[in-house]
This record gives structure tokens, sequence and C-alpha cells, in this order.
């Protein structure tokens, strides 16, 4: 216990969509802090083992779980090797997101942004102590939606992630009972990530209006606020914004 009554025991943090971008970076800032972290990948497995074993060479403590959690099964099986090795989960990152892939069918968006991410918080909520974190990352873009105009090709992709944290959401009182605070984090357009640099490529206009609101956020420091809204001392219950303070401001339209 630390002076302020907290367990100073390592915590054992899952974070989906950790092989890279904001994920990755989420892991590096979790375990600097001096979290386990169990970096998810749904294919890139080589990608999955640089960022763990760049974490251990730093002095952290990391391991890697494959699984694609738009799979029951696969789900299923992380869960359970999570709960067979560690016998508990203190924090789980709900980071990864998806449904704009070559191959995605219609309703890829809202499996995996709605219903992947209810499913993965009802078969770990077992096994999360009081005092357990859940975090969901999602973008102004889809924090706002209904209440701000979305770019067409986006609009799945806002739609099923507001439906996902409206999910949750609802599952609060649920959480609250067994003692595990819900916090989301919602950020403008991160620079440096893949998504922003191809719709600089395809769209140049979509992101340039978005830097005349001031400078957009990067990796880091988005991941930086995704990391300390699960960490110990953040109060459950809150909605951090990162960058695209017009959002906030600006009349909705
Ligand atoms: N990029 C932005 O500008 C921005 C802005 C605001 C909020 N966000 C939010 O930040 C989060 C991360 O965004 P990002 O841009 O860093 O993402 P990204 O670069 O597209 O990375 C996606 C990660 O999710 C994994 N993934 C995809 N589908 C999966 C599945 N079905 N099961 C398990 N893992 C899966 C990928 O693993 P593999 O590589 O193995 O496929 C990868 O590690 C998302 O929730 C996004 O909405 C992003």
């Amino acid at each position: 216990m630390d002076e302020a009554g907290n367990s100073t025991e390592q915590r054992i943090v899952l974070i989906t969509g950790a092989s890279r971008g904001i994920g990755a970076q989420t892991a590096r800032a979790m375990a600097a802090a001096g979290d386990h972290v169990i970096v998810n990948y749904r294919e890139k497995l080589k990608r999955a083992e640089v960022i763990a074993d760049e974490i251990i060479a730093a002095g952290g403590s990391a391991s890697t779980a494959g699984a694609d959690i738009a799979d029951a099964d696969s789900t299923d099986a992380l869960i359970e090797s999570i709960v067979d090795r560690f016998g508990r989960l203190d924090v789980l990152v709900l980071n990864a997101s998806g449904g704009l892939e070559r191959d995605a069918g219609p309703d890829y968006a809202m499996t995996l942004n709605r219903d992947a991410q209810v499913r993965l918080v009802r078969l770990a909520l077992p096994h999360i102590p009081s005092g357990g974190r859940i975090v969901f990352v999602t973008s102004h873009q889809a924090h706002f939606h209904g209440r701000k105009p979305v770019p067409a090709d986006y609009e799945p992709i806002a739609a099923s992630k507001r439906a996902g944290e409206d999910a949750l959401r609802a599952m609060e009182p649920e959480l609250t009972d067994h003692g595990i605070g819900l916090n989301v984090v919602s950020g403008d357009m991160i620079d440096g990530t893949i998504i922003v640099r191809l719709l600089e490529r395809r769209d140049p206009d979509a992101v340039t209006v978005r830097r005349e609101h001031g400078a957009l956020p990067t990796i880091e420091e988005f991941a930086a606020a995704v990391a300390e809204a699960g960490s110990r001392t953040t109060a459950a219950g809150g909605t951090t914004y990162v960058g695209g303070q017009d959002y906030l401001h600006a009349p909705v339209q």
C-alpha cells in the first residue's frame, strides 16, 4: 500500500489492438508506470512481439496475446489464457477498433466496435477485482456522433463506436456494483497514426480543416491520456477529451 492507501501490487492490464499506433504507445506508458501489459494483436504477432520486447528491454513487464476480438471463440480463449496465467485482470483498455478494412462486410463495424466490446467486458467482468478499470478509447467524430457532421466514409465507424460507448455506459451501474470504473477517452485526429496518414493522402482537406483548429494531438499525448484514465488514481466515470477544443465549444450542428 502507498501513503494514499492504494495497492502497489503490479496490475495486469490487457490492451486490445496494441501491436501498433495508440495501443502500442499506451502499452509503453502503462508498463513504464509499473503495470504488466498484455499486448493484444489480431494478426501481427511480430509487431506485437517487438513492442513487448522493447518494453522488457526498458525494464518493464509485458506479454503478447493474439485474438480477433470480433470472433467469439478467439475472445473466449484470450480471457481464458489470461485467467490461467495471471488469475485476474485489473485493467481492460478497449482500444482495438475498425471497420474501414478492405474485406470488412457491412455489419463488421457494429460487430467489432459495439458487440465485441460488450462481449469482452462481460467475459472479463468476473475476473476484474474491485478497484479495476475499463477504458474505452474513441474519437471525437464517434463520441459526438449525431451532434456534429462526420465524413460519409467514416459514418458507419462513428455510429458503431458511439453505439459501443452507449452500450458500455449502460453497463455502468453493474460495473459500479463490482467496484469497477469505466472511463472514456476521446480524441481528435491523432497526428502520426496510419489512419490520419492515409486520410491525408486521400482527402488532404479533411486533415487541413482539423489542423486549422490547432496542432493535432500526437500519439504520445493521446496514449498518455488513455494510460492516465486507467491509472489507480484517476476517478471513475469520466470522459477525457484530447485535442479538438472546437468540438467542446462550438454550437451543435
Ligand atoms: N487514429 C486516430 O486519429 C484516432 C483518433 C481518435 C481516436 N482513435 C482511436 O484510437 C484507437 C486506436 O486507433 P489507431 O489509429 O492507433 O488504430 P490502428 O493503427 O488502426 O491499430 C489498430 C490495432 O487494432 C488491432 N485490431 C484491429 N482489429 C482487431 C480485432 N478484430 N481484434 C483485435 N485487434 C484488432 C490491430 O491489430 P493488427 O495490426 O494485428 O491487425 C492494431 O493493433 C481506436 O479506438 C480509434 O478509434 C484514433
